[in-house]
């Protein structure tokens, strides 16, 4: 009797959970598609393949005034540890891909390699094969953005688009007209939030001090096959912990961050959380520390003997901005414990005639993440960056 009571209950449990499961009509808990039909947008997603085999997926909103003739066709690229759903999970209000089709544009929003919709490839096996996470953000820069930027313009009939990059979506855009300069033809504008280059004066402790050990910790990541950072299993803590309580899960990312309760949108940051932090690799994680303690904007280092094999040099090749020739806008807070101002003046300053503008936020509390979920970023950037738009 005492056993079947408590398989009632815990069948009662189950029901209970699989019914929240499955009528959860929360931003968190839906994919990018999902939210976009949600708010009854139209949307399409379009898979593309790249040279080397990574199958990416890109989601378009399409126009909701059907002004795809005006010829503004934007492509959206997102930062690390999120992907397309950043622009979109804040809502239909917040959201700066629901902003951009309310003025018009056909919008399209990236997925980079590794990231979970564009997790596949033609050969390899992300749950398997270690060598699909052989990337860093080169390869997004080099391989993954041109073919992006080509299949929108084929699908939209377009010779040039407007570009919006935050975090290392800018890294990936500098990257690519570094190495592939023709593509700056390709491009009407690059507007860039929090634009990530040169990072030797990122303010953030913990990760100063990571990347001061980087080599060690990298090594023993290695050793322990760990490709994908954060590890799957953390990421799965993580979804249970903010499904189950919601609350706490906010009150731990406003501890880690160093939020104050005025200064999130509980609801955004609930909706944020359902899709942050996703898994990046462990090379491209590592990439980017290199460029912490080095403060060089250049290749993968290897180390000298490897470099030399790669490169033919023993320190790994620059990305030149001078090569950069569209205009690039550039926004930046002090606030940013990730891109400094110092790193963001340096950038505007190597572009040269391509900086268009280098905007301070003139407002203390955007920090990294602010850029998606920050309170007042609407009034403080994205309406700034549509009269930026409008005027190319
Ligand atoms: C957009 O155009 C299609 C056909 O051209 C039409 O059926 C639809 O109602 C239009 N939508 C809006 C919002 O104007
Ligand atoms: C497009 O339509 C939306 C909603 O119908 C409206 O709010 C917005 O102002 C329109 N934009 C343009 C450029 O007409
Ligand atoms: C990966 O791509 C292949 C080929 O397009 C497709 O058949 C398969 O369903 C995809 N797998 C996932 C997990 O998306
Ligand atoms: C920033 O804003 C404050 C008040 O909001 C103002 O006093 C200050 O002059 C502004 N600084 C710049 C550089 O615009």
């Amino acid at each position: 009797m005492a056993v079947a009571s408590h398989q009632t209950v815990l069948s009662i449990c189950f029901l209970a959970l699989l019914f929240r499961v499955l009528a959860d009509k929360e931003n968190a808990h839906l994919t990018t598609p999902q939210i976009l039909t949600k708010y009854g947008y139209p949307n399409e997603v379009h898979h593309v393949t790249t040279s080397d085999g990574y199958i990416l997926a890109l989601h378009r909103i399409l126009p909701t005034n059907n002004t795809t003739s005006s010829g503004k066709v934007v492509l959206v690229l997102h930062g690390l540890f999120v992907e397309s759903s950043s622009f979109v999970c804040t809502g239909v209000e917040h959201g700066l891909g629901f902003i951009l089709a309310d003025e018009g544009y056909d919008v399209w929003l990236g997925n980079v390699r590794g990231t979970p919709y564009s997790r596949n490839h033609t050969t390899l096996n992300p749950n398997r094969d270690p060598k699909f996470w052989d990337f860093t953000f080169h390869e997004m820069g080099t391989i993954d953005l041109p073919t992006m930027v080509d299949h929108v313009l084929k699908v939209t009939y377009q010779k040039g688009l407007y570009y919006v990059g935050y975090s290392q979506g800018s890294t990936i855009f500098f990257v690519m007209m570094a190495t592939q300069p023709k593509y700056n033809d390709k491009i009407k504008v690059h507007v860039s939030m929090a634009p990530a280059a040169y990072l030797g004066h990122m303010k953030n402790v913990p990760i100063r001090t990571i990347a001061h050990w980087n080599n060690f910790i990298f090594f023993w990541l290695k050793v322990l096959k760990i490709n994908e950072i954060p590890p799957k299993f953390l990421v799965l803590i993580k979804s249970g912990v903010c499904f189950f309580s919601p609350r706490f899960c906010n009150l731990v990312f406003m501890a880690i961050f160093g939020y104050k309760p005025h200064q999130v949108n509980s609801d955004t940051l609930t909706s944020f959380l359902g899709h942050f932090p996703l898994p990046i690799s462990r090379k491209q994680t590592q990439h980017f520390l290199q460029s912490v303690k080095s403060g060089y904007f250049r290749r993968y280092d290897y180390g000298k003997k490897k470099n030399e094999e790669v490169y033919g040099f023993l320190t790994p090749p620059a990305y030149d901005l001078s090569l950069v020739t569209v205009k690039c806008h550039l926004f930046y807070s002090r606030d940013d414990l990730a891109v400094s101002e110092v790193d963001a003046v340096r950038v505007c300053k190597e572009l040269g005639n391509a900086c268009g503008s280098n905007n301070l936020v003139n407002d203390t509390t955007v920090k990294h993440l602010d850029w998606l979920i920050g309170i007042r970023i609407k009034e403080l950037v994205y309406s700034k960056l549509l009269n930026i738009m409008a005027g190319y």
